[in-house]
């Protein structure tokens, strides 16, 4: 099985389709390549799926990196991406770098992500100059979730379209757009020679990305409008636990099949 790089994540643009989900540990990772994905993206969204954090910013290097390590070993196929999180590339250049390599140097990913367009245009072509690819990420950058006062959809053509613009001339080799509307992310793909990878961004993006416990249907209350559930496997998961439950406490598991004689 042959591993996706990133010339060729670059050259299906406008050919084909991109697909991209989360995983943050080995089984996980294993059965999303095993069914063919593109990419598997390691996103600082393991502090609000895995690690219980209300956002994203507490998020450290060493969590994404052990959260990283298994899913390398698992990806024989996919492309690894690992996101940087917050206050690991804001500070500088000198920072950026070093983070961004010691995170692809232990944990076995194959690129790096980090939020921000036109702002962090200096740190991207300084982690590109090194050799590390990038992968960009804006409109609804979650890290800044403070700054920009919540959660909402990004409407500021001008903007968006001068970070998309901004974050490609720094040499990244795609970029997210989360929460932007359609219109805007069809012009921005248009307009870009990098794949765009859409969270809610509708369908004219290059390629799609979701967080896989999304995807599954094992997040609880909260359920953004872009995410389709295809599997409700929070109730399937509920309902075997309290089958077993019940079984035990009425000496029906184990039975005679699965004892040993
Ligand atoms: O952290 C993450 O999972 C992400 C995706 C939502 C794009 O950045």
């Amino acid at each position: 099985m042959e591993k996706i790089t990133v010339p060729n994540i670059r050259a299906r643009k406008g050919k084909e389709k991109l697909t991209m989900l989360t995983a943050y540990d080995y089984i996980f990772a294993e059965i999303i390549d095993n069914a063919g994905i593109d990419m598997i993206l390691v996103g600082d969204s393991v502090g609000t799926t895995m690690l219980g954090y209300k956002n994203t910013i507490p998020v450290t290097v060493e969590e994404m990196i052990h959260h990283t390590k298994p899913v390398s070993r698992a990806a024989k196929k996919a492309l690894v991406v690992i996101d940087m999180p917050f206050m690991s590339y804001q500070e500088g250049i000198e920072q950026a770098k070093r983070n961004a390599g010691r995170m692809i140097k232990e944990s076995g990913a194959e690129t790096v992500k980090l939020e921000g367009g036109a702002k962090m245009k200096d740190v991207i072509k300084a982690i590109v100059d090194i050799d590390i690819p990038v992968m960009g990420h804006i409109g609804l950058t979650p890290q800044s979730v403070h700054a920009l006062g919540g959660y909402k959809v990004q409407k500021e053509m001008d903007r968006l379209i001068n970070d998309a613009k901004a974050v490609e001339e720094a040499g990244a080799f795609a970029i997210v757009l989360e929460c932007v509307p359609r219109d805007i992310s069809k012009i921005i793909t248009e307009e870009l020679s990098i794949p765009t990878i859409g969270i809610g961004a509708g369908p004219d993006c290059d390629g799609q990305v979701l967080v896989i416990y999304d995807l599954l249907g094992l997040m609880g209350a909260f359920r953004p409008k872009f995410v389709k559930r295809y599997m409700d496997l929070r109730t399937d998961i509920e309902s075997g636990i309290k089958r077993y439950i019940d079984e035990v406490k009425n000496g029906i598991f184990p039975d005679d099949t699965h004892s040993f004689h």
